[in-house]
């Protein structure tokens, strides 16, 4: 990927570099990382504080960090309270579009009425300050609504991406130990409903801890109620304690503001924890300056709110921003696949922020499709989770971004919050790499021993600084935190592990390669081999099984499983569906392995652990490699 694409360098317009937010980049980094403090000191006097902090970073503890000490703030007044006092006042906050084609919009002055009858629900079933709600919800905007009203009274939202299955919603839900759950009767998706309180209700059995489950009418699905359990949110929302009135609560800046479970290399999904203070300041920050958000900017990011994407650039950066941004609920090619062109062209979107797998799903349809609409209004286009490949990203600029739209590029993960590295407006792109570290950020690529590599060479990508929008921990683990994350250095200072592979070229650009340990990138998602191991052990006919990743075409990588059968199991291709559909179930779609193959052993080190890397290399025919520890 590098060499060829190294010397192709593609330069912002004039018109992009005269309105650029930041205009000099080199300088800016060069000062914050000499005065960091000083730097992120001046990004979060840009909010509202009900309390200024008393130190920027306390370093005492680390590698637990605190930002911001000593100060009070809630990010729900900065994002809807602070635009209720100027003219963002009826401005349009977000609009809606349903797949079925239903619209609905809202100011900020009718966000924060949303919000406050909602937190006064909550109020009412007795969510206090610290306690942990969880959200199932299609992307409708009451799982906006939810996630603020949460935040607005202090309470900690763990949203769980309503993709997912009754397994994995009840686990979370246990881990969180929540005792509400907000969810919905179902979503849309390719003209047909989907169910989610189904789910919700199979999880609920499973999950103990739920007492109160509130429930959004969002479609015409039959549902069941259990008495003094579950309330239609409509019904509460016309009782007289949902006034639409709310004061916000202040809260410490290091109070916990979400929990958001990720993949990683063991079973069970961490729930990284995020804070008011700091990730109010690096959310706002990231997406001002790489995305020159504009007063007047209509901003599409096409993720679902349920990911670290939609959590930072779908509600918190662009509303503490102050923009309007664009919530779409449905298939990208539904029911044709012009749907996306078509929505900008109606809404007139200057900035869509998307993924890879999504263009290069659009791809291939072909030019004819973006080309019957009018997509002018584009300025900037955004790219993340996962390397974009450069046919992809020559497709975005040239067809989508008609040659005039940077594209932002941006390299980051559930733990850093915001963009860790990416291009600005102005930096000149090399399609495939997210370029330089956002300000504040030193960045390396370390081999085993943790020496720095030469330019070029491929190593681990390590971060050697804390950053406000950081992870405060994995929740109810520190040292699982510590001991995944980070490594004290020989001058005393904490590094950061990405977990991912990386390449620094001569002019300093950032090539990710992708993730080292066992964790998947299926369409963006981020999966653990692990937890589609448990799935599939947990079906009756499996004794073992193992996942790997194999390089697919429109999803980056493809789940392929090999599965020992218990005795007395026999192998066919119905129980091959079958296990492919159990997955399914447990987990939620986007973890279906595409493969399912019968083996009689799997390749295991001397300690029992699965080689993966043995499986993958015969899969694709390559060279096996070291197999002194292998014990098959
Ligand atoms: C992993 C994190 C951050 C929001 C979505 C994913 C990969 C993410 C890029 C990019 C190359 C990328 C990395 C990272 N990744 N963005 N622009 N270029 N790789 O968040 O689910 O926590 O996954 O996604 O491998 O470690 P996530």
């Amino acid at each position: 990927m590098t060499d060829t694409h190294k010397s192709e360098l593609y330069y912002p317009s004039e018109d992009v570099i005269a309105q650029a937010n930041v205009s000099d980049y080199q300088a800016l980094y060069d000062y914050s990382v000499q005065d960091r403090e000083g730097f992120w000191a001046e990004q979060a006097a840009q909010l509202s504080w009900f309390k200024p902090w008393d130190r920027v970073l306390d370093e005492s503890n680390a590698p637990f960090y605190q930002w911001f000490v000593g100060g009070e703030i809630n990010i729900v007044h900065n994002a809807i309270d602070r635009h209720l006092l100027n003219a963002n006042r009826n401005k349009m906050a977000i609009i809606w579009e349903g797949e079925n084609g239903q619209v609905r919009n809202y100011s900020y002055n009718g966000l924060n009425r949303e919000v406050c009858q909602f937190a006064n629900v909550l109020k009412s079933m007795g969510v206090n300050k610290g306690d942990i709600v969880t959200i199932y919800m299609p992307q409708i905007p009451e799982l906006v609504f939810a996630m603020l009203a949460c935040a607005k009274i202090g309470a900690v939202h763990s949203v769980v991406y309503g993709g997912f299955s009754q397994e994995a919603l009840a686990s979370r839900i246990d881990d969180a130990q929540s005792r509400v759950l907000i969810t919905a009767d179902g979503g849309w998706r390719r003209g047909k409903a989907v169910d989610l309180k189904s789910v919700a209700d199979e999880a609920m059995k499973r999950s103990p801890s739920i007492e109160v489950c509130i429930c959004v009418k969002n479609n015409e699905l039959d549902v069941d109620m259990e008495p003094a359990r579950d309330f239609w949110l409509h019904d509460l929302k016309a009782l007289p304690i949902a006034s639409p009135k709310c004061e916000t609560e202040p809260t410490s800046a290091e109070d916990p503001l979400f929990i958001l479970y990720t993949s990683g290399t063991t079973g069970r999904p961490k729930g990284m924890l995020h804070t008011h203070g700091g990730y109010a300041v690096y959310t706002s920050t990231t997406h001002r300056m790489a995305f020159d958000i504009k007063p007047e900017d209509r901003w599409w990011c096409a993720a679902d709110p349920g990911w670290i994407t939609g959590h930072s650039y779908i509600v918190y950066g662009p509303l503490i921003n102050g923009a309007t941004l664009m919530l779409y609920e449905g298939a990208p090619n539904y029911p044709y696949p012009n749907r996306w062109w078509q929505i900008i062209e109606n809404y007139g979107i200057n900035i869509l922020y998307t993924s890879p797998t999504a263009i290069r799903g659009l791809m291939r349809f072909g030019d004819r499709w973006p080309q019957k609409h009018d997509l002018s209004s584009l300025r900037l286009l955004g790219s993340v989770g996962e390397p974009i490949n450069p046919e992809a990203w020559k497709w975005y600029h040239h067809v989508i971004g008609q040659d005039k739209c940077p594209i932002i590029d941006t390299w980051w993960q559930t733990e850093t919050g915001g963009f860790m590295a990416c291009p600005l407006p102005i930096t000149p792109l090399k399609p495939g790499s997210a370029t330089k570290p956002f300000f504040g950020n030193v960045m390396k690529v370390v081999d085993d021993q943790g020496n720095a590599v030469a330019a070029n060479e491929e190593g681990k990508l390590v971060i050697e600084n804390p950053w406000p929008g950081m992870a405060r921990t994995i929740f109810n683990d520190d040292a699982r935190y510590q001991e995944l994350y980070w490594s004290q250095q020989a001058d005393g200072h904490w590094r950061y592990l990405a977990g991912d592979s990386a390449k620094i070229d001569d002019d300093g650009y950032i090539w990710v390669i992708g993730r080292m340990d066992e964790v998947l990138k299926v369409s963006g998602y981020r999966l653990g081999t692990a937890e589609i191991e448990s799935a599939l052990v947990s079906n009756h006919n499996v004794s073992e099984a193992a996942a790997i990743g194999l390089p697919h075409e429109l999803k980056g990588s493809a789940i392929h499983t090999y599965v020992i059968l218990k005795e007395g199991a026999t192998a066919s291709k119905d129980l091959a569906v079958e296990l492919r559909e159990h997955v399914a179930k447990e987990m939620g779609r986007i973890a279906m392995p595409e493969s399912v193959e019968f083996v009689e052993s799997l390749p295991k080190t001397r300690s029992g652990k699965i080689m993966r890397r043995v499986l993958k290399a015969r899969a694709l025919g390559q060279d096996e490699g070291d197999l002194s520890t292998l014990e098959e």
